[in-house]
């Protein structure tokens, strides 16, 4: 996966992403991030990249110039690496854009080259949006002052999910999100921490028991959290609660044949 994020601030990108498991995924050659300064394609002899809006309002705005400039250096870098260059999606991260979620993250993997667009100040002239831009998103309902934080958030997510970057035996697919439910809670020694204990089932080498228990509290967890996708999974896995009936059921009929059993020998006929 090859990243291209054209941004007034590189070295927010460069910093933020060259540590820990991404900066040592780009160190390995795993990924690669390229942050291109829009700067240095402004044609304004000042250096400026902005100007006020036509019909007035607060704030200044981005030139399409400048952007789409530093987009088609992308398109050409891209391009002399003998990738298809017309292939290669343009991520604007705005907070009008579509909800960034686990699926977008794991289709976005699949693909060779990610080019991000990075706003600042009101926003960028409509018209090169149109220009270049392929997909909108947002990565929640709030608004932060750029776009640098929206593409690592969306990078960091997106490279956890291409093969090679996470350790074999470290699935990006078991984690809160995969299959609606959230990760259940996780412990690791001293078994006991300020007078706190860890489950004891986690302690009892039953692996059935163990995984029974960590759906539960995932299960647990979903419902107080985002009841909204518990829901989701409940519909997806109807069958979980039958067989949960079922086992409750026999269990039901075990125990009234145990009371049988001892009530006619406590009182035998
Ligand atoms: N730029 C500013 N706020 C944003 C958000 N919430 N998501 C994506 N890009 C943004």
């Amino acid at each position: 996966m090859n990243y291209h994020v054209l941004t007034l601030f590189p070295d927010m990108i460069i910093q933020g992403l060259g540590e820990s498991i991404i900066g040592r995924a780009a160190a390995r050659g795993v990924i690669s991030v390229e942050a291109v300064n829009i700067r240095d394609y402004t044609a304004n002899k000042h250096k400026k990249t902005d100007d006020y809006p036509y019909g007035g309002g607060a704030g200044m705005l981005m030139q399409a110039q400048p952007v789409y400039d530093a987009w088609q250096a992308v398109v050409k870098t891209i391009a002399e690496s003998g990738r298809d260059a017309q292939k290669a999606r343009v991520i604007y991260v705005t907070p009008k854009g579509k909800p960034f979620v686990q699926e977008m993250a794991k289709e976005l993997a699949r693909e060779e080259d990610l080019v991000f667009l990075c706003g600042h100040y009101e926003g960028i002239d409509e018209r090169v949006l149109e220009e270049i831009v392929t997909d909108y998103v947002s990565i929640g309902d709030y608004v932060l002052t750029g776009g640098e934080l929206p593409a690592m958030v969306m990078i960091d997510a997106i490279s956890r999910m291409a093969p090679g970057v996470l350790g074999n035996e470290d699935s990006g697919e078991s984690e809160s999100f995969s299959n609606y439910l959230l990760e259940y809670p996780q412990y690791t020694r001293p078994e006991v921490w300020r007078g706190k204990k860890v489950p004891e089932i986690l302690l009892s080498g039953d692996h059935q028991k163990v995984e029974q228990w960590r759906l539960e509290q995932s299960m647990e967890i979903t419902k107080r959290a985002r009841p909204e996708l518990y829901e989701k999974w409940a519909d997806e896995n109807q069958e979980y609660f039958i067989r949960k009936a079922k086992r409750e059921e026999r269990a039901r009929k075990r125990e009234l044949k145990r009371e049988q059993k001892k009530n006619s020998l406590q009182y035998p006929l």
